[in-house]
């Protein structure tokens, strides 16, 4: 069953007497323990999919379904609950909190959603574990380098252990050795834990770590690229490159 399904998703924004159609019309489903990138040129509508998917904005037109909940038939508390417990975001600026340590971070979610750390804890052992920061787990954001930043994010996103993670442009502050650390992390997460994740990324690189890359353009999906047969990455790089020739991206 999918884990996440959006049906002819629509976001317009209105500018003065302007109409941005930032969404034109996407249907995405996506199965468990899938790993799924989205490419696409510079407003495409990359972030605004990402954000609706997320339940950080609100669609025009269309739904989306996570686990079998609309997000049109949350009222808002609830919509605050399931993006607490149920979707995990990774950013592109890491957005840690500066005066806690990365385990204090990692930590943070459970800790509003008012669960007992010590409960959690072997969760949080776990993830520091998979993310390789044992050793810098009393380190505040300011003591760890950006990829280390990056890693504990994607920690903090899944120490609830939701049914999805979202990232966007995660390697898009890093250099590309960093950035290759980021996407076998998460590929990673995807096979040892099962976890799905969506990403968004301009990065044919990061892409190629994913089972499929959908292109948008214009606010609809245009191409999709499936890598199931496909485990060489720099092959898949090359098929990614293709289609980004071909939409002039
Ligand atoms: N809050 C907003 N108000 C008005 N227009 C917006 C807003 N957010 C995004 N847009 C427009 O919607 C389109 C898609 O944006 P976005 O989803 O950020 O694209 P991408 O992430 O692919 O670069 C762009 O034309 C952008 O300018
Ligand atoms: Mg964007």
């Amino acid at each position: 069953m999918a884990v996440l399904n959006a049906t002819n998703l629509h976001k317009f924004y209105q500018l003065g007497e302007f109409q941005i159609k930032a969404l034109n019309g996407v249907d995405f489903e996506v199965e468990a323990g899938a790993f799924v990138a989205i490419m696409g040129p510079s407003g495409s509508g990359k972030s605004t999919l990402l954000h609706l998917l997320g339940g950080l904005d609100v669609a025009t037109d269309g739904d989306v379904m996570l686990t079998g909940q609309a997000f049109s038939e949350l009222p808002d508390h609830q919509m605050t609950l399931t993006r607490r417990r149920n979707i995990g975001f990774v950013f592109q600026f890491f957005n840690l909190l500066p005066t806690l340590t990365a385990e204090e971070n990692i930590q943070l979610p459970i800790l509003i959603d008012g669960g007992k750390p010590e409960v959690f804890q072997s969760r949080v052992d776990q993830l520091i574990d998979l993310v390789g920061l044992n050793d810098r787990r009393d380190h505040k954001p300011d003591q760890l380098s950006g990829g280390e930043q990056q890693r504990v994010a994607i920690a903090r996103a899944l120490v609830t252990q939701p049914a999805i993670l979202l990232a966007d442009e995660p390697t898009g502050n890093l250099d590309t050795k960093t950035g290759k650390v980021i996407m076998s992390l998460l590929r990673r997460s995807c096979d040892e834990l099962g976890q799905t994740i969506i990403v968004v990324t301009h990065d044919p690189r990061a892409a190629a770590y994913a089972d499929r890359v959908v292109f948008l353009r214009d606010g609809k999906e245009q191409e999709t690229l499936k890598f199931k047969e496909l485990k060489d990455l720099s092959e898949r790089i090359r098929k990614i490159m293709g289609i980004m020739e071909k939409m002039e991206i």
